[in-house]
Order: C-alpha cells, then structure tokens, then sequence
C-alpha cells in the first residue's frame, strides 16, 4: 500500500518553482491529435493523468515518448478513432480527446466517461456542442458514437461555462470549415493556455480567456514546442499548507493574477502575500482567523479545486467560515476524513461551515480524491503526533510529488512506497 506520512509542527521556508498546470497539459495532449508533426510539452509534469493521456494517445497510434522532463508527441502515425472503455474508465477527463480525434478522423467513438469522486459528470454541452457543428452523435450502451467528416463552423452557446466542454468545442471546430464562435465559453487560464498552443500549430483561434471564444476552422496543423503556464491549484495548495502552519515561502513558475481569489482569501485569514510577475510570497503566523464565506464559481470566482486546500488551512483558525460549494456536487468528501482528526465541519447539503479548533490529531486517513487528498496532507502537516495519508494514487494524478515539495519547504513528510 502506498502512503503519505506526515508528522505535524513543522512551519514552512523557502523557495519552490511550480509544476505545469496539470489542467492545461490534458487538453493540450488531446490538442495534439490536430497536428501532422511533432508536439513537445516542454518540463511536462509526471503525472498519473498525464501518463493516462499518454496511453490513449499511443492507443490511437501516435509515439509518445519521454525526453527528459519534456513529453514528445507525434501524431503523423495516428490510425484509430476509438477509446476503449478501460482507458476511459482510467480518466475522467478521457471526454476531452473527443473533439480532437472527431476533428482529425471524421469520427470518434468513446465510452461515457461516467461520474468520479466529485459526483456525476454529464457530457451534455459537449456533446451538443459537436452536434452544433454537424457532427452526428449517437449514445448507445454506454458509448459515444461520433460522425462527422463535413463539420460546419457554427454558433455553440454553451449553457454552462463548462471548461471540459469549451475546448472540446474549440478543438472540434479546428476541424470545421468556416467561423465558429463559442458564447458563454468557459474563461480558466488553461482555456487561453490551449489557445496559444493551437497558434503555435498554426490555428486560427482568438478569444481565449473572455466569454467569447473564435475559431477559423481546417487549417493545416504543424507541430510545435509548448511549455503549459504554471498549475494553480498547485500553487494554491503549497500557499494554504505555510499559511497553516506558518512560515515564509516563495512560489516561482505562477502567474500570481490566475490565484488571486485564493491569495486574497488567505490574505483575509491573516497572511502577508507580496507578488510580482515572477514570484508570490506568503508570510504567516500560523495562527489564522475565519473568513468571509467562501463560494465557489467558475473562473475568475473561487476555484473549486481549491475549496479543500482552503478548508484544509482553516481547521485550527479562530473563528468560523462558510463554504459553499456551486461546481460539483460531492466535493466535501474529504470532509468525513477531516472530522476523524478532529475537525470541527458541519455539512448541509452544499455548504460547510468550519469551526477552528485548538489542536488536530495525527491518524490513519484515506484519500477520497485529489484535491481531498491534498487537504488531508495539509491537516496532516498541523496536527499532533503523525497522519497517515492512504490511497494517494488519487494525490499523483494531480501533484508531480506532492510530499517532495512539502520536504523541501521543510516539512517532515515523506511518501511511502510498499
Ligand atoms: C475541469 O473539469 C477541471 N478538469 C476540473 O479540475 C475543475 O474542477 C472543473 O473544470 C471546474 O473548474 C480539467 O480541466 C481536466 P466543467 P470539467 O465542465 O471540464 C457541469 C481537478 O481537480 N457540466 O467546467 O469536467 C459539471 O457537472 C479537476 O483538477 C454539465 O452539466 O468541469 C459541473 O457541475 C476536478 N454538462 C460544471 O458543469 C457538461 O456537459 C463545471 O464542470 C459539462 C459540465
């Protein structure tokens, strides 16, 4: 069994350069199906997701190899259009390759990526999105099928800002002859990350990064050289664990200005943040205050991904704060595992209200999902006496080495391999 051990007390100094966003290196993998040549993700991060990308990339017939700390991707041998179930079942996030391979063959075929730990996960905008462009798309027995050799830019208004369905709909419409414009796109930093990598193929994509997204489909698509922006969520979660148990650190590799509503919900909590265009800095006591209630939306509102770091960081805070969260329906089921170290969480339907208390004791705690699992480290590093943090295959879908920055921060963690 794999485990994170965590003995708690520790406060937190020094420098660390963030991974790349495990969010934009997935789409743009999948974006990298639309190329004839050669794709390199510059410093691409080691992640079990990354690696699940990887096998359906080699799956559809594409190389792909490690060169270093880069990912190589050539997709001039791709041959199928299919997913097949186990590898879908291996990633949610399988539904984004559905554009691309629709885009590049004509056809594509998946099974449902069905729900995750966070609760269900529909495909309806996407798949609307692809009938928008005159894709025909059957759902039968649990899988996707795809046709669509003639796609037509179109209007696609998406009835959520749905990020997954976005640049499915910008990855599908490369393929499309003619203008597609995407209303109510979603506006994550990923989405513009996807954007200036799809230039860089030589795609016709503008928008990125507002409501309105344009795409001027069917140009020839060369390979390129991409280095994805810095994760975060990363950077979110290494800023709630100093800002926890006190200490200084300094985060390089981030844009400080995609993490702002965290910044300033920590800042609110009693930490000193300074930042510029290469670092932010974190100073904190470690002994934090309650917040103003804490909603999560769709980009450039709070982060869900970063609801449980948050939450995680406040445990002991004087005083209360509300969460609610808006995004996903079961996102509190780290909660449950908090609770066993003592935690005081009151849970009614999507709010949380957390109470600080004084101490958190070291036990034996187990991974519900990724972001859950990091805020189980991080109540691991405040509590007394050691935490066992188990099932932390969910933490390294998401986290490159999640316990390695912590040591380098100073914390005493380490990740145990049996
Ligand atoms: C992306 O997931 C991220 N994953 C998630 O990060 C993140 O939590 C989420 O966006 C929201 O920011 C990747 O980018 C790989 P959505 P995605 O479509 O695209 C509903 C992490 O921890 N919806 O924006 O799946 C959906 O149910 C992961 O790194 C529909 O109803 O999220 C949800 O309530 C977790 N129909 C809301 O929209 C659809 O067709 C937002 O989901 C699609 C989505």
């Amino acid at each position: 069994m794999n485990m994170i051990a965590v003995e708690g007390g520790s406060r937190l100094r020094g420098e660390l350069t963030v991974q790349s966003a495990k969010n934009s290196v997935l789409p743009i993998l999948a974006a990298a199906i639309l190329s004839s040549g050669v794709c390199v993700i510059e410093r691409c991060p080691r992640l079990e997701d990354v690696e699940a990308s990887g096998a359906i990339l080699r799956h559809l017939g594409c190389r792909v190899c490690w060169q270093g700390e880069d990912l190589v991707v050539d997709s001039s041998s791709l041959v199928r259009w299919d997913i097949p179930d186990a590898l879908m079942r291996r990633m949610r996030s399988s539904v984004i390759f559905l554009g691309a391979i629709l885009a590049r063959c004509g056809r594509a075929e998946l099974s449902y990526p069905g729900g995750c730990e966070l609760g269900p996960r529909p495909i309806d905008l996407h798949l609307s999105a692809l009938r928008t462009l005159g894709a025909q798309v059957e759902e039968c027995g649990g899988r996707v099928c795809c046709r669509g050799e003639g796609l037509r830019g179109a209007e696609i208004v998406l009835g959520l800002p749905s990020v997954g369905a976005t640049e499915n709909a910008i990855l599908a419409a490369c393929g499309a002859c003619g203008t597609t414009v995407i209303v109510n796109a979603a506006r994550e930093p990923e989405i513009i990350d996807l954007q200036d990598f799809l230039r860089k193929l030589g795609a016709e994509v503008r928008g990125a990064g507002t409501s309105t997204v344009i795409v001027e489909g069917v140009r020839p698509l060369r390979g390129c050289c991409h280095r994805c922006i810095g994760d975060r969520i990363a950077a979110a979660t290494y800023l709630a664990a100093a800002a926890a148990v006190g200490g200084d650190i300094c985060l390089s590799g981030v844009d400080y200005r995609s993490l702002s509503t965290v910044t300033t919900a920590l800042q609110q909590a009693g930490c000193r943040i300074s930042s510029d265009e290469q670092y932010i800095r974190l100073r904190s006591d470690g002994a934090l205050r309650g917040i103003c209630p804490v909603r999560t939306s769709p980009y450039p509102g709070f982060p869900t991904d970063a609801q449980a770091v948050l939450m995680a960081s406040l445990l002991r805070a004087r005083g209360t704060t509300v969460f609610v969260e808006n995004m996903f329906q079961s996102r509190y089921r780290h909660v449950s595992e908090l609770l066993r170290m003592g935690a005081d969480i009151r849970l009614e339907g999507r709010v949380a209200v957390v109470c600080g208390v004084p101490h958190l004791c070291g036990t034996a705690v187990r991974c519900t999902d990724l972001r859950g699992g990091a805020a189980l480290v991080l109540a691991g590093l405040q509590a007394d006496g050691i935490t066992q943090v188990e099932n932390i295959h969910h933490i390294r879908r998401g986290y490159s080495d999640l316990a390695g920055d912590l040591a380098h921060l100073g914390a005493r963690i380490q990740e145990i391999r049996e």
